[in-house]
């Protein structure tokens, strides 16, 4: 809402990241935390706002919603709150499957109304300016680009229900980051190919891998990870975006272009030789970083309001679901 009224937003999923984004709104000055949605009641009454076990239950009014829930009830909840008419914020993955992407892609065409999707990285100003860097031209074209991203998780993490089957894979909550910050880097994905295995916990999921990437502009990736390696590497620690991830300021990213070469996200751009024949001299580039899941609050408000439409839909989210669905039949297909 426009004009000085506070915008009226609704928190479904109270956990790790919804806690986040009530915060988030709560500390908004165009924004108000107008009904909060868990089963569990300790957590709604970890705030000041009205609270509700499940969200057909909301009878205050609402001007959008976000969608904090376990990743399988995503269409479920999206399609709730749009029948309701409101405008919603979905967490990432779109959904747990290209079905459930479907129905959300389609009630919010039926209803007429914005879904945004919550990769949140897209608002991080330092992914900005690497955007920048390679559309600029600074690394010449893109051809080659590889990240590590290798965090052990706690033995609690995995104690959710949701999180102990196939949607705690990092694959769905970790790869799907880099994809959808690679997609926004270098555009489509044309192929994909990928190994993994599971030596440590051994719990019927993914734990560490390696994925590759071509895309369509000709650029190849890889992406290396594990969730229970101990490292100073991934997008979390390095950019430190993450309260609840150690900071290390460590690189993580590193992409080469015909021109020249970037290493995120201290964005380290090297260049200034013809060849292999001279060293490569680097030049270092400083951003002002705000918080990236407040980035999206501001964009979410917009995109309610019809000043802009969302940076990432349920349409562009589903093409990042695809590409994790691809890697996960082929790692299958390897195991
Ligand atoms: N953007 C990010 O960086 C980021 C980070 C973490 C999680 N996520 C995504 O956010 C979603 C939630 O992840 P999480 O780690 O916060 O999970 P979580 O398990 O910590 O929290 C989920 C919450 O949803 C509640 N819930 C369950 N059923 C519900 C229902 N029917 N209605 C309302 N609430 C319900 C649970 O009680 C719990 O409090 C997932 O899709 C995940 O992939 C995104």
């Amino acid at each position: 809402m426009a004009g000085g009224v506070l915008t009226r937003l609704a928190v479904a999923g109270l956990g790790l990241v919804g806690a986040r984004h009530a915060a988030a709104v709560l500390a908004h000055p165009s924004a108000r935390l107008a009904a909060t949605v868990d089963p569990m009641a300790e957590r709604r009454a970890a705030f000041d706002a009205p609270g509700f076990a499940d969200i057909a239950e909301i009878d205050v009014a609402l001007d959008g919603i976000i969608l904090a829930t376990p990743s399988a009830l995503h269409a479920d909840h999206a399609e709730a709150a749009l029948a309701r008419g409101w405008p919603c914020l979905v967490e990432k993955p779109i959904a747990s499957d290209s079905a459930g992407a479907d129905r959300i892609v389609a009630a919010s065409a039926a209803a007429g109304l914005p879904v945004l999707t919550g990769h949140h990285r897209r608002y991080h100003g330092s992914v900005r300016a690497l955007r920048d860097i390679i559309g600029a031209g600074a690394i010449g074209r893109p051809v080659a680009a590889t990240a590590i991203w290798a965090m052990k998780k706690p033995d609690p993490y995995f104690q959710v229900p949701w999180r102990a089957g196939p949607d705690g894979s990092p694959v769905r909550i970790n790869m799907v980051h880099e994809v959808d910050l690679l997609r926004f880097l270098l555009g489509e994905v044309e192929a994909v190919a990928a190994l993994g295995a599971q030596p440590v916990r051994r719990a019927g999921r993914v734990e560490n891998g390696a994925i590759a990437l071509r895309f369509q502009n000709g650029c190849t990736a890889s992406l290396v990870f594990a969730d229970t390696g101990l490292s100073p590497w991934g997008f979390e620690a390095g950019t430190g975006e993450n309260p609840n991830i150690g900071t290390t300021g460590q690189d993580y990213l590193f992409i080469a272009g015909t021109g020249g070469a970037v290493s995120f996200p201290s964005l380290t751009v090297w260049g200034g030789a013809a060849d292999w024949g001279q060293a490569v001299a680097p030049t270092t580039h400083r951003v002002e970083v705000t918080d990236a899941l407040t980035g999206q609050l501001d964009h979410f408000l917009d995109v309610i309001a019809g000043r802009e439409a969302p940076l990432i839909d349920a349409v562009d989210a589903r093409h990042t679901l695809d590409v994790i669905l691809r890697i996960e039949a082929a790692l299958e297909a390897a195991a």
